[in-house]
């Protein structure tokens, strides 16, 4: 069977959307009728006319659509497409936290479950942390979470005392400082750029730090130079698709990773036949517990508000 044929078909049909992120593989990037970052993604549910959302992502950012699009249906090709982030904070053990600290705002990253965000007071994005947590009053006290290594670089971005959760990213922690510092003498002239879910070392040599979006664009404006990605490898399919000529190396994992380069196995999990078949069952679906979306819809829609 052509899958390309056969999903154009059944996404004409069904009037359906591809929404893919850039860590997917490059066959579902360039199916898709967007691939974008988080923030990109959420602002294309909000605001789809289709009837059908074919997240192709992990399912936090499907859940965000669905809390987002509720009379819409929204596919996940692999349900069980999680995050290593997002399943770092347990709702019971965060409204512990929460509670304990009442006086905080609650700020939380957007890569968290539905329940985490009802327990938050706005959601943000990589490409819009700094400006969410500088919207908030300097006097007023913050709890960051789940992601503590973007939450350290916002606090040294910004010089605000946030009490953070201790989640992380195992894609984003895997990468080698001495791997890095082997193939920044091999390779002297490349210019490092990292996602903020890095570990702060790996942060203090990069020339930009940024979200996946943010990156690409850096990379779009300085197409004369070389460089060395930190994030997850699936983005350079994008970055070399839009920059054909721009020589890109990902930056190495440490030795125990399954892969040489960072991959995220939870992204990978979506295939080119699971597009096909969630597409044409319809299934499997991402419900939310209307209660949950009554209270996690505000603090999404504050960040879109703040972030047009
Ligand atoms: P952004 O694409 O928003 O930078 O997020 C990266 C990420 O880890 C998504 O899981
Ligand atoms: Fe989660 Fe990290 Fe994978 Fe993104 S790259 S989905 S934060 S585990």
């Amino acid at each position: 069977m052509d899958l390309v044929k056969e999903i154009n078909r059944l996404k004409k049909e069904k009037n359906a959307v591809i929404l893919a992120h850039y860590y997917q593989i490059p066959e579902i990037q360039d199916i898709a009728d967007y691939v974008g970052d988080s923030l990109g993604l959420s602002q294309q549910a909000a605001e789809t006319d289709a009837d059908i959302i074919v997240f192709a992502g992990v399912h936090f950012m499907a859940e965000t659509a669905k809390i987002l699009s509720p009379s819409k249906t929204v596919v996940l090709p692999d349900v069980n497409a999680g995050c290593s982030l997002a399943d770092s904070c347990p709702p019971d053990a965060f409204e512990k936290f929460t509670k304990a600290h009442p006086d905080h705002v609650v700020i939380t990253y957007v890569n968290c479950s539905a329940e985490i965000k009802a327990l938050s007071d706005i959601v943000c994005t990589s490409s819009n942390a700094l400006k969410i947590v500088e919207s908030i009053p300097k006097e007023t006290p913050i709890i960051f979470a789940p992601d503590k290594n973007l939450g350290r670089y916002i606090i040294n971005e910004t010089g605000r005392d946030m009490l953070l959760w201790d989640g992380s990213c195992i894609v984003h922690e895997a990468f080698s400082m001495d791997k890095l510092i082997e193939l920044h003498k091999k390779y002297p002239d490349y210019k490092i750029i990292a996602h903020p879910e890095s570990e702060t070392h790996i942060l203090d040599t990069a020339t930009y730090i940024g979200s996946t979006s943010g990156m690409i664009n850096y990379v779009k404006e300085h197409q004369d130079q070389k460089f060395i990605v930190a994030t997850e490898a699936g983005i350079l399919h994008k970055m070399q698709q839009e920059m054909p000529h721009t020589e890109l190396v990902p930056a190495p994992a440490k030795e125990d990773n399954t892969c040489a380069c960072s991959e995220c196995h939870f992204m990978k999990m979506n295939t080119m036949q699971k597009l096909y078949d969630c597409l044409l069952n319809e299934s499997p679906q991402i419900e939310v517990d209307p209660a949950i979306i009554d209270r996690a819809l505000l603090p999404i829609e504050r960040m879109l508000e703040l972030s047009k």
